[in-house]
């Protein structure tokens, strides 16, 4: 079942700014931020990270193993890693929870271009927050204009994708991610600069204890899946394209650090400009689209900031989207027999419509409400909460009892090559096979 001529990465840097350029994305610039001030500032960073380090990065190191090793789309690199099992099942559930993620992902990534389309026209001039957010809300809440930028924004996706794994994903991120890298960082020294910024700064980092609950166990764990793109299979179609000299504990390692640090200077970027406003930070939307811009329009050098900003929005956004589209379009090739571009033109009408529905959930009088919620809210929330959490749990489960020690060892060490320590590879696969699954599920299940 082998596949011969199957394109992959050229440099161990492509693979590291691809899998970074999946990771880093919405959930750094506009959840990150706002969950840490919420939830006890260095307290909830401390929980965050113990929570990366036990249960992400086995699951990682799980995805990059199945990937290199099974050398194929999601599903099949299930099904040639355990042939005549359900295990392909798995897979199929990670295209079906990438193409729900890109189905309300890309609408936000099409409000990401408005608004820098309004940036660059130097727009952000109402009087007061209330006036950002009517505009806002009429904004996104209206049947026709976001649709139009979620249909620009995904065929930006589609665009890079289309060019294949080398020319297209890989020489996309190394152009972009260190451009997004020192766009996030110009913001945050801007930010850090204004008067009244140092309460923005407690905010993030004064660790607070007392804030600390069952709600901010379950914030962190799906802020860290979402986050690293885990439990769906991006990280699997990626590492399919990975050499066997890649170091996985390497690349995964330096993957999920570049993410935090990322996020760490989002919040940086944010908060500081937030608190000498005198403005409380919301989450998610109303931060970046209505508190920011009203921002944006009162500080000096506002006009360039907010331009910057909406910039480093969609290149995050985009990039992470590509990851999700290569999920899609890996497994409608080598499954489906469809070519490339076919795969591509395909998906993009596929979730314009997908996206389509969830931009109109939005609006007025909507009937696409599933269980109380909008479509777009449902579906934010059923794949972080529990598509991505399950499949994460199944993914760990397949490889440190199906695959086995052997095969991770061998996965890890690069058939001994690499001097990887004993006792490290005995700790990955202990929590691997113990820890991470059953923490998860207890923290799903309660
Ligand atoms: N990690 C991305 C973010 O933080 C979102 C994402 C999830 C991308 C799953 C790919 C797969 O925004």
């Amino acid at each position: 079942m082998k596949e011969d001529r199957r394109e992959g990465f050229g440099s161990s840097f492509g693979v590291l700014v691809a899998m970074a350029g999946s990771a880093v994305g919405l959930g750094n610039l506009w959840r990150f931020p706002y969950l840490v001030g919420q939830n006890g500032g260095a307290a909830f960073i401390i929980i965050y990270l113990v929570f990366v380090v036990l249960f992400c990065m086995p699951i990682m190191f799980s995805e990059f193993i199945i990937g290199r090793r099974g050398m194929a789309n999601v599903t099949r690199s299930f099904s040639n890693l355990a042939p005549h099992s359900g295990w392909w099942i798995v897979g199929a559930l990670g295209v079906l929870t990438a193409f729900l993620i890109l189905s309300f992902y890309s609408v936000v990534g099409g409000w990401s271009i408005r608004y820098l389309v309004n940036a660059l026209q130097f727009k952000f001039n109402q009087n007061g927050m209330d006036g950002f957010g009517a505009t806002f809300n009429s904004f996104i809440t209206n049947r026709t204009q976001p649709v139009f930028y979620h249909l620009l924004f995904i065929l930006a996706t589609g665009t890079v994708v289309v060019l294949g794994v080398k020319k297209g994903i890989e020489k996309f991120s190394k152009l972009m991610m260190p451009l997004l890298f020192v766009l996030v960082l110009l913001i945050a020294i801007r930010s850090l600069t204004m008067s009244g910024s140092g309460e923005g700064i407690r905010y993030m980092f004064r660790p607070d204890f007392s804030k600390v609950n069952s709600q901010t166990i379950i914030a962190a764990l799906g802020q860290s899946f979402f986050s690293l793109s885990l439990g769906m299979g991006t990280v699997i179609t990626y590492a399919s394209y990975v050499s066997k000299e890649e170091n996985i504990i390497k690349c995964s390692t330096l993957t999920a650090v570049s993410d935090t640090i990322f996020a760490i200077i989002a919040g940086c970027a944010i908060m500081p400009a937030v608190f000498a406003f005198g403005l409380s930070p919301q989450e998610g939307p109303g931060l970046v689209f209505v508190t920011l811009p009203y921002i944006f329009a009162n500080m000096p050098l506002g006009g360039v900031v907010a331009i910057l900003f909406f910039l480093s929005l969609f290149l995050a956004a985009l990039t992470s989207a590509i990851s999700l589209l290569e999920v899609i379009i890996s497994f409608a090739t080598e499954e489906l027999h469809i070519n490339r571009k076919l795969a591509v033109y395909g998906s993009i009408v596929v979730i314009s419509l997908s996206g389509a529905l969830c931009s109109y959930s939005l609006s007025e009088g909507t009937r696409l409400i599933i269980g109380g919620k909008p479509l777009f809210d449902f579906l934010d929330a059923t794949t972080s909460n529990y598509l991505m959490t399950v499949g994460g749990i199944l993914i760990v489960l397949f490889t440190g009892w199906k695959l086995g020690k052997r095969a991770v060892f061998d996965e890890l060490t690069n058939q001994g090559k690499l001097g990887i320590p004993r006792w490290l590879l005995e700790v990955v696969l202990f929590t691997m096979r113990f820890i991470a699954p059953a923490a998860v599920a207890a923290i799903i299940i309660f």
